[in-house]
């Protein structure tokens, strides 16, 4: 734990505040009002690939109890190698398993807010040390799909946030993880150390199981008939990167304390958007990764009263993609507006497109980068973004196309 006399910790050899490091958004989990719906739109206009399915029926009608609910499996989808970025759960199912509302309750529609450390280690005793510190700790372990160790604990909204080491990697074959594999699952904290991946591969092998006989999406009910930059894709961007997120909470300083103080944010810069506070706060190098902002906003900005969620980000390979993304999203019926800039600091030209239940998506291109000094960019020196202005070029910003790159082919 904490290194006697300075009270910082050791993590991996550097004394910090926390015994663990974020470093970046790993994945997020929407509990949906019309799951079919919202499948379709992150699947075929937005292109996740579903990754696993989890089928509470096995493939069944839903029992008279959950009649009228529509589909109840849940959903992992994946844009890049990591084994999900986006999880679906049906929101009324979801309700009707917790009666109590200890997780799922109306108005909350997060099923989780995934953030990746930097080794089991951290996980572990940054499991340990929130506990003690008297947080509202949910469940630890590892879960299956996905692979991913982790600890669960709520922000004082009720969002519940993980912390997590080693999701598993989808290669170029597109099949996940065998279910045959799921024995490494553990549902506690685990003791350490624990094997390495080539070794659970290995006594996979041993056991007979098929590596080959994980789940692979089939997108053959989609036309691969865009060029985009070079490589053929049924629509006419691609996203590189999730994030940033937007919550709207109940009382802003109680939650700037606990992803400060707790999980170990740092704050960027604030804005004031219709007279109401808007924090901007990191993990790594970008401007921000969670934007948070008292719930009194989202009627002033005219957004979904049905979820806390502010914004979803996605970020897309370049401007040219994000001006093209906006007229195929718009063309196919969904609907597109920006909002006040004082809401986007950073992020230069950027718009936010509405899922089928009505959540706002934040598509954008650029994120301002922060360096050694921890200073954002003076108001000044940004490009003065005027809504509706949308040039077909743009001159390069000092930061153009830096910060987390994709890795590997489009898909
Ligand atoms: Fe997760």
């Amino acid at each position: 734990m904490a290194r006697a006399g300075t009270g910082k910790f050791d993590v991996g050899g550097v004394l910090m505040d926390q015994p663990f490091k974020i470093r970046r958004l790993g994945h997020f989990g929407m509990n949906t009002q019309d799951q079919a719906a919202m499948i379709r739109f992150y699947t075929d206009a937005l292109g996740f690939k579903i990754v696993d399915v989890r089928d509470p029926f096995k493939g069944g009608p839903n029992p008279p109890e959950f009649a009228g609910m529509g589909d109840c499996k849940g959903y992992f989808t994946r844009y890049a190698s990591d084994h999900h970025a986006l999880v679906f759960y049906n929101h009324r199912f979801r309700m009707a398993g917790d009666p109590d509302g200890k997780r799922f309750w109306p108005g909350n529609t997060i099923n989780q807010i995934t953030w990746q450390v930097g080794s089991l280690h951290e996980v572990v005793e940054g499991h340990k040390w929130l506990e003690s510190e008297g947080c509202d700790m949910v469940r630890a372990g590892r879960d299956m799909p996905g692979s991913n160790w982790h600890t669960y604990l709520k922000d004082p909204d009720g969002h519940v946030n993980e912390l997590y080491y080693g999701i598993e990697q989808i290669g170029w074959t597109g099949h996940s993880k065998p279910w045959d594999m799921f024995y490494r699952e553990f549902s506690e904290v685990p003791e350490l150390p624990q094997m390495n991946e080539y070794q659970e591969v290995n006594e996979a092998l041993e056991k007979g199981i098929d590596l080959m006989s994980g789940y692979r999406t089939n997108e053959e009910h989609l036309a691969f008939d865009k060029d985009v930059d070079g490589i053929l894709m049924p629509r006419p961007f691609k996203t590189v990167k999730i994030g940033p997120l937007g919550l709207f909470v109940k009382d802003i300083a109680v939650s700037i304390d606990f992803y400060t103080h707790r999980l170990g944010f740092i704050i960027t810069e604030e804005a004031t958007c219709e007279g109401e506070r808007v924090v901007f706060l990191r993990n790594n190098t970008e401007h921000h990764s969670l934007t948070l902002a008292p719930t009194e906003l989202r009627a002033k900005l005219g957004l979904s009263d049905h979820t806390s969620t502010m914004s979803f980000g996605l970020q897309l390979a370049n401007y040219r993609q994000l001006r093209d993304a906006v007229a195929f999203l718009t063309a196919q019926g969904f609907s597109a507006r920006e909002l006040p800039p004082e809401m986007s600091l950073g992020m230069d030209h950027n718009i936010y497109v509405f899922d089928p239940d009505g959540q706002a998506v934040q598509l954008y291109f650029h994120m301002e980068q922060v360096g050694w000094d921890g200073k954002p960019r003076k108001t000044a020196e940004r490009r003065a973004v005027q809504q509706g202005n949308w040039p077909e070029t743009l001159d390069a910003l000092p930061d153009s196309y830096t910060g987390e790159p994709y890795l590997g082919p489009w898909n």
